[in-house]
């Protein structure tokens, strides 16, 4: 089965808002062009992930997510998911599978405890909560070594050319956006 992998854990979350829940095989296939954060304030939070490539039709993504400011309810995060058939800067336009800010903490309790580490699995070392999550979230720089996840959660069937997922996390003192870009082809049978 072909696999990518597409992000930080935030990233992650923008797919899982493609999710359907449906078994039959995708009708087409991810590349993974880019991985970019950029942050207001590195001494806050930061973010430096990369794509690699693991195999032929395998991609992971390796780097760090350094994390400096208290979790509370003023961190909010917003997804954005924008395509474009040409690829060009100017054509993206914004999608309805876009989800309006929401705090950070309801992420943690949902998505992250109950789908995102059971796919990350050991490639990270972002904390894991077997029950509600519990203040403090810790202060660290977490690390990602080829983390790969496969394509299973996100829609069978997508039209052909460019996806760009952006996670915006917005606290006091910092505005990050972790962007990445897919190309999408669909696959002949
Ligand atoms: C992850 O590491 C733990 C502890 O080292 C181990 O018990 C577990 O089987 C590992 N999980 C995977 C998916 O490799
Ligand atoms: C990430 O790796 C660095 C360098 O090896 C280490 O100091 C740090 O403790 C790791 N982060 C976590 C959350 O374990």
């Amino acid at each position: 089965m072909f696999t990518f992998c597409v992000s930080s854990h935030l990233l992650v979350w923008i797919f899982v808002n493609l999710y359907n829940g449906c078994a039959a095989k995708p009708n087409w296939e991810a590349i993974p062009l880019s991985i970019t954060g950029t942050t207001t304030n590195p001494s806050a939070i930061d973010i430096n992930l990369r794509i690699e490539r693991i195999s032929r039709s395998e991609f992971g993504f390796s780097g760090t997510f350094f994390w400096n400011i208290d979790m509370d309810d003023s961190v909010m995060v917003e997804m954005r998911i924008l395509s474009s058939y040409s690829g060009d800067e100017s054509d993206y336009k914004l999608t309805p599978m876009s989800i309006q800010p929401q705090k950070f903490t309801e992420y943690i309790n949902t998505f992250y405890k109950d789908m995102l580490m059971p796919n990350l699995g050991n490639c990270t070392d972002l904390p894991v909560y077997e029950n509600e999550f519990v203040p403090p979230w810790p202060k660290a720089t977490f690390n990602f070594t080829r983390c790969a996840l496969n394509g299973e959660g996100l829609p069978d069937i997508l039209a052909g050319g460019f996806y760009k997922g952006e996670a915006i996390i917005t606290a006091q003192p910092v505005e990050v956006t972790v962007a990445v870009v897919l190309r999408i082809r669909t696959k002949m049978f």
